[in-house]
């Protein structure tokens, strides 16, 4: 299971000495340039004083660390030998069902329309969290391949036990599904301490579950606290976690103000969150984890907005709340995914 997420897109930053032949193309070298240009060019013009013409809730501008940020490009940029490059692999779309829908019935019936568009869109890699109880018949129709299964919570508690009400790790494993969704804004607002989610994230991973792991600021405000706010989350919730464990987690950023909202986030500022994970993760598990962890986005991802968060966001997927109930939508999300380089 270990490094199963090298199927996922990543960017890789590595020497091109280094590189497998015919792994890196010379057009996803120019779009790495591309990147690291827009992003110096943007940091010049906070650095003259045009940050307030970028509105504050649109961007970083607001609470960056520059100095720190340019320099982690730097040290990407030299340690990359001036080739740092993106590999274009399979994308993750999860759909996270949340409590619905209200029968059995109902719930195989969307599967079976989603599974239908999930075998025909090989470069993406389509995961259903439906309730846990749907999961165990579910489990019989679906496909590690084309369509896996996750469960949306677990408990810290491995394997079994004296728990009222409890399931383990252990049983969400046992009962097909590959993937568990931890850290949910919806469940840290019922009462999820970071600290729980910590348990519950080395918990999952030692039974050999893949994490998907939550993050987000409930709100932005002028001063950039959501960055360190993020930063702890991530922080509390991966200690203890080994850079060989961090392979089988996944980052879903999901600013909670974007979630079941109008509008998600902007393009923009997605990408500019998604390299700021980065750096965080770089910071705890050093650079070569950076390469390991996929990062996906949450929050009002729809098949309107879908193709422009992944072209200018460059989030390696998504994690899709109101969107995967509906099989028309969420086929659309997936086709637009499976289209992308
Ligand atoms: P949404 O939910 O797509 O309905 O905004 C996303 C989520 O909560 O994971």
């Amino acid at each position: 299971m270990e490094g199963e997420f090298l199927e996922t897109p990543e960017i890789v930053f590595e020497t091109a000495e280094k590189a497998p032949s015919g792994a890196f193309s010379s057009s996803s070298a120019k779009h790495s340039l591309q990147e690291l240009y827009t992003f110096w060019i943007f940091f010049q013009k906070i650095s003259k004083g045009l940050a307030e013409r970028v509105p504050a809730r649109s961007s970083l501008a607001s609470g960056l660390p520059q100095k720190e940020f340019l320099s982690f490009l730097v040290v990407v940029w030299v340690k990359s030998g001036g080739n740092a490059t993106i590999v274009n692999m399979k994308k993750i779309v999860i759909g996270n069902w949340k409590m619905n829908p209200a029968t059995l019935l109902e719930a195989r019936k969307i599967f079976s329309k989603v599974k239908k568009t999930a075998s025909s869109c090989k470069k993406v890699h389509t995961v259903i969290c439906p309730p846990f109880l749907y999961l165990s018949d579910l489990a019989s129709k679906s496909s590690k391949e084309s369509l896996a299964l996750g469960a949306q919570d677990t408990s810290s508690l491995e394997s079994v036990g004296s728990y009222t009400g409890f399931l383990s790790p252990l049983m969400v494993k046992n009962i097909g599904a590959q993937y568990v969704i931890i850290g949910h804004s919806e469940r840290r607002r019922e009462g999820e301490t970071d600290e729980m989610i910590n348990k519950k994230i080395l918990a999952s991973l030692s039974i050999g579950l893949k994490v998907i792991f939550c993050v987000g600021e409930k709100e932005r405000g002028h001063d950039g606290h959501f960055l360190e706010f993020v930063k702890q989350q991530i922080h509390l919730g991966l200690q203890g976690v080994s850079k060989k464990s961090l392979q089988n987690v996944l980052i879903a950023y999901e600013p909670v103000w974007a979630i079941g909202a109008e509008n998600a986030i902007l393009p923009r500022d997605l990408h500019q969150m998604k390299i700021y994970i980065r750096k965080v993760l770089s910071e705890f598990f050093g650079p070569s984890a950076v390469v390991k962890v996929p990062v996906i986005y949450g929050g009002t991802v729809n098949p309107e907005n879908v193709e422009l968060l992944l072209l200018a966001g460059e989030v390696d997927g998504f994690l899709v709340g109101r969107a995967s109930l509906n099989p028309k939508d969420f086929s659309a999300i997936l086709e637009v995914a499976n289209a992308s380089k």
